[in-house]
């Protein structure tokens, strides 16, 4: 129910692990004093009686204070220790190496996630394919303004900062899908700021990475062959990529492989037509504030539309 309770990755795990430790030493200290609290009270319930007046013990006194302090610099200390082992990306590199540099790019925009797959050259958005059990190297960066990558299951939170590149470990220690969110405020879409990492087996994962590869055909279903015009004749190519046609651009999600995804809009939506249809008509109303314009679309125009990006598979 609550990924962070469920780690999956060697790395999620320690932080797992160090958490509820911090949890349990904080519960004892919780039932101590409230349970001496208790105590106190129950003691002192007669109001006919004064209870023992206490002024004041030195030696307590210092007990209460050398404890605290001793656990508190007990709690820092493991935690720096475990900063330290999960934020140990390997920046020692070829120089000149940018392959070497890392696995994955991920660049957070307002308000989606674009993932490029640096060997095969395969560009993802808000998904990302990864095989299990392997330790990828992952670069963080922004488009725009500091958003902050969390996968609970499977990392560490690290931010996303403009002008700025971070790493992070990516593992997964079994198949699965896990959520990731954006953890930092970034404007009023931040909620839909959703991702998921599908965790496939070496195989599954050659398999998907094999077919990615291949520049989806042209569209032989008439209306997506209408779609495939208004998509270009409305200048969606401004912003978006298909591979092997002339869109090109990267302000918004690359859609070559639209179809293949589960949900839209940074997770706002699920990918099905009639989603599909109501987003290209009106995006402001599904994800107010998204760059998407409203190209007015009638309703044949929005489902050809929707017909082409459906064919992207
Ligand atoms: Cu991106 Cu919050």
């Amino acid at each position: 129910m609550f990924p962070v309770f469920q780690p999956e990755s060697p790395e999620a795990q320690a932080i797992y692990d160090l958490f509820i430790l911090v949890l349990m030493i904080s519960a004892a200290i919780f039932i101590i004093v409230a349970g001496l609290i208790a105590v106190a009270l129950w003691r002192g319930r007669s109001r006919a009686i004064l209870p023992k007046q206490d002024f004041g013990s030195e030696k307590r006194e210092i007990y209460w204070m050398v404890g605290p302090i001793l656990i508190v610099i007990w709690i820092t200390a493991i935690s720096a220790k475990l900063i330290l082992t999960v934020n140990a990306f390997p920046k020692i590199q070829p120089p000149g190496d940018e392959m070497a540099e890392a696995d994955l790019t991920v660049t957070g925009h307002q308000w989606w996630w674009e993932i490029e797959h640096h060997e095969s050259g395969i560009v993802e958005a808000n998904e990302i394919y990864i095989p299990t059990g392997k330790k990828l190297r992952v670069k963080l960066q922004s488009a725009d303004v500091i958003h902050c990558f969390w996968v609970p299951q499977l990392a560490r939170k690290m931010d996303v900062i403009p002008g700025r590149e971070n790493y992070i470990w990516l593992e997964a220690g079994k198949p699965g899908v896990y959520q990731g969110r954006c953890a930092e405020y970034c404007g009023n879409q931040h909620a839909w700021m959703n991702f998921k990492v599908y965790a496939l087996t070496t195989d599954e994962f050659a398999k998907w990475e094999s077919g990615e590869k291949v520049a989806p055909g042209t569209p032989a279903e008439p209306a997506a062959v209408a779609g495939e015009k208004l998509f270009f004749a409305h200048t969606c190519s401004n912003c978006h990529t298909v591979a092997g046609t002339v869109a090109q651009a990267t302000i918004g999600p690359d859609l070559t492989r639209v179809a293949s995804r589960k949900q839209l809009a940074g997770g706002a939506i699920e990918n099905s037509t009639e989603n599909l249809v109501r987003w290209l008509k009106n995006p402001q109303a599904i994800k107010p504030g998204c760059k998407m314009p409203n190209f007015k679309f009638s309703d044949d125009e929005a489902r050809q539309v929707a017909a082409y990006l459906e064919s992207l598979n």
